[in-house]
């Protein structure tokens, strides 16, 4: 499997440094907050394998069993050579019907965050598609990432709702970015979550057995272990609310008392009942996404809705 002459020359100290000035300044600030890319250390990405297994947690489960039917449906519409760009790649299961259906894929270069998880998950992938050229890209896709030469046309994967990470805006600037980094006659594949009950969602971000829980409190334990913290992780608690005016989930992590800690040599205070903004994970009605992406300069070819409009996926084709 070639792995060195596409991925980006990870710079390990800058993003150590990026870490450390992005955990002072959120921890520091009035309304604290984290950015959720720091979710994905190795352990992190572990937990969110968990969490896709979990009966509440539909979204994955339910793009999962519709990818099928969008891939034989793309297999119609795509009928080029190409190379697959994913974004925030994962534990690369989605793809799997992408690569099964699309004759003319030639490339595939996964980009991901956490870099050991994502080669790990390339050589199982490596195993069944020997004959596609599997690329694993160690980057943060909100940043520039360069991905060298590549065959054919690009096409663009980012499934699991990853987008709704981003606010409105976020998505619109990541989407006119992925656009030039596409190119001309691009086009690109995306998962997104919709609007639901209340109940459902806050089900799926609060399960019984507490993994996202873990998940959530595990950044804490991340910034103790690469920061040299002593934050108390048992003294913080896993919220998580649909904002229903928003139309997002937003996770949180309360401190349970007032409390002091230090983190890479700085003091950091919590009054009890405070809270550390972790994620948002905003939800669209169909028509919203896709005036969305047209206004970023992408044309909705095709959607697909899940069953009980759970999920949604969109093909769009750059203008
Ligand atoms: C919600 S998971 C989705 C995983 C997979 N695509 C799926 O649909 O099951 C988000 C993935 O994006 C990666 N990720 C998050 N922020 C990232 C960033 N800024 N750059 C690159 N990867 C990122 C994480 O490591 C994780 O694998």
């Amino acid at each position: 499997m070639p792995t060195s002459a596409a991925r980006k020359q990870y710079d390990a100290d800058a993003f150590e440094s990026e870490f450390e000035t992005d955990v002072v300044d959120g921890l520091t600030r009035a309304d604290k907050q984290l950015s959720p890319k720091y979710f994905y250390d190795e352990q992190g990405s572990r937990f969110f394998d968990q969490i896709c297994e979990l009966d509440e947690y539909y979204p994955y489960k339910t793009e999962l069993r519709l990818l099928p039917l969008v891939a034989r449906d793309l297999s119609r519409i795509l009928k080029d050579d190409y190379s697959v760009i994913e974004f925030g790649a994962g534990s690369l299961l989605k793809i799997r019907p992408i690569l099964d259906w699309l004759r003319g894929v030639r490339q595939f270069l996964p980009i991901d965050i956490s870099g050991e998880h994502l080669r790990d998950a390339c050589a199982s992938l490596a195993v069944d598609y020997a004959h596609i050229d599997i690329r694993p890209v160690e980057g943060d896709f909100t940043q520039e990432v360069e991905l060298g030469k590549t065959v054919g046309k690009r096409l663009g994967f980012f499934p699991g709702s990853t987008i709704g990470n981003f606010t409105p805006q976020q998505a619109r600037d990541f989407l006119a970015t992925a656009k030039q980094t596409l190119g001309r006659d691009s086009y690109i594949i995306i998962g997104v979550d919709t609007k639901k009950s209340t109940q459902i969602l806050h089900r799926a971000y609060n399960d019984a057995a507490g993994i996202t829980a873990k998940f959530n409190l595990n950044i804490l334990h991340r910034i103790n272990r690469e920061l040299s913290g002593n934050i108390p992780v048992e003294r913080f608690e896993h919220y998580a609310h649909y904002d229903t005016q928003a139309g997002c989930i937003k996770m949180h992590l309360v401190s349970l008392d007032k409390q002091q800690c230090r983190v890479a040599g700085e003091d950091i205070h919590f009054a009890k009942g405070e809270s550390i903004h972790t994620e948002s994970s905003y939800k669209y009605r169909p028509d919203e996404f896709i005036a969305l992406a047209a206004s970023a300069g992408w044309d909705c070819e095709k959607e697909w809705l899940a069953e009980g409009e759970l999920f949604s996926m969109f093909l769009f084709k750059s203008e």
